[in-house]
């Protein structure tokens, strides 16, 4: 190989897209307030358990009268409980431009089979919201992870509407500004933006989902972890720390110390800002490059935390082998781990730029991503 690699590597090779990098003052020892041992039903673990929810409450500025809830299974499970719970009262919207909300697509049409208009654009592109009808209950993701693609605000969810929207927020919650009067459900998981362990999910849920919660019973039977009411009442239980199964303490109190994080350096603003800046660095990369874009071809729509990059120069022969290989020589230098294109989605790169990545640590892979293409490139020919 003829081009020599950059002197400088990223102080943190850490770009996957989930679990995401650590917050940059991560240190296993600062876990050890965790109620190890303990039950999650003892006043300590209660408490934490709590804290996490009004922690969450205080930084992404919930309402006092949302609910919020933390459900296991991570992500997954906080979808699928309100799909399962809240769907069948009305026709369903799904709505899907990549592979995670074309998964939630397949659980509404093929497993509770539900009249359901489904409503998809390709990897890049973006449904046209204008065209959504809300007064059915609507499904989307707000942040395509695997496309990289965002919904840019909500200004086309009218807030008088009869459905009810459930949005998968993982990869947009603390990195994105998410219209709490636009969304009945936001779910999401501590593993993303936060850089948080998986397994645990959270719920967002609006008085009016709530109010379908209690006035409405799904046709089908629910398992007892998707079960949020009793009765024909929500169990009110779940939303200040009563988990419904045993959680792991060690992740509660790892996602404490994100909160405490991110209410030392400044809350929502300054996560969101971390991550615009991150991704604003990548943008502008591709700007001065014209061998590597975005995938998503609206500017608007690029998201700033999975930022997802296709390679267009001519020269290269089998896409998917290449973007590979770039992925792959990234990784053995230590220079971007777990960066190659999600297996669903178009051949590319796929750098995660959410707010526990340091701007420095982006900027320093730019030089790397011009090497591995070149070096690729000539070990191609
Ligand atoms: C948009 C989206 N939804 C759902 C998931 C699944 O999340 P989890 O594995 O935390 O359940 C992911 C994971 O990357 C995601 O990006």
């Amino acid at each position: 190989m003829t081009t020599k690699h950059p002197a400088h590597r990223p102080a943190n090779p850490r770009f996957s897209s989930g679990p995401c990098a650590k917050i940059p003052t991560f240190s296993l020892d600062k876990l050890s307030d965790a109620a190890l041992g303990r039950s999650h039903r003892a006043a300590v673990g209660k408490d934490k358990l709590k804290a996490a929810i009004e922690g969450t409450r205080e930084i992404l500025n919930i309402p006092a009268d949302y609910r919020i809830g933390i459900v296991p299974a991570s992500d997954t499970g906080a979808v699928e409980m309100a799909m399962w719970s809240l769907l069948g009262e009305r026709k369903a919207t799904m709505v899907a431009w990549e592979s995670f909300g074309a998964g939630w697509v397949t659980d509404v049409v093929k497993q509770l089979k539900i009249d359901a208009e489904v409503k998809t654009a390709d990897y890049g592109e973006i449904v046209d919201f204008a065209e959504i009808d809300f007064d059915t209950d609507v499904v989307f993701t707000w942040n395509g992870t695997t496309s990289g693609v965002r919904l840019p605000n909500g200004e086309a969810i009218p807030a008088a509407r009869q459905g009810l929207t459930i949005c998968d927020a993982t990869s947009a919650a603390f990195a994105q500004d998410l219209p709490r009067d636009k969304l009945d459900v936001t779910t999401f998981s501590w593993q993303k933006v936060m850089g948080g362990e998986a397994a645990h999910g959270m719920i967002v849920l609006s008085p009016r989902a709530v109010a379908r919660l209690e006035s409405y019973t799904p046709a089908w039977p629910l398992p007892k972890i998707f079960r949020m009411t009793k009765g024909g009442k929500l169990i009110e239980g779940i939303f200040v720390g009563e988990t419904i199964n045993t959680p792991s303490m060690l992740a509660v109190e790892d996602y404490l110390v994100a909160l405490d994080w991110a209410r030392e350096i400044g809350g929502l603003p300054k996560l969101m800002n971390r991550a615009d800046t991150n991704a604003r660095v990548l943008w502008d990369f591709c700007d001065r490059n014209d061998w590597i874009a975005n995938l998503a071809t609206d500017p608007a729509t690029r998201s700033n935390t999975s930022v997802c990059l296709k390679f267009t120069d001519e020269r290269i022969k089998d896409g998917a082998a290449f973007a590979k290989a770039v992925a792959k020589k990234l990784a053995d230098h230590n220079v971007a781990l777990d960066v190659g294109a999600y297996r669903d989605a178009p051949a590319g790169l796929r750098i995660w730029c959410g707010a526990t990545v340091e701007s420095s640590d982006v900027e320093a892979l730019t030089p790397w991503l011009t090497w591995a293409f070149e070096a690729c490139i000539e070990e191609q020919a």
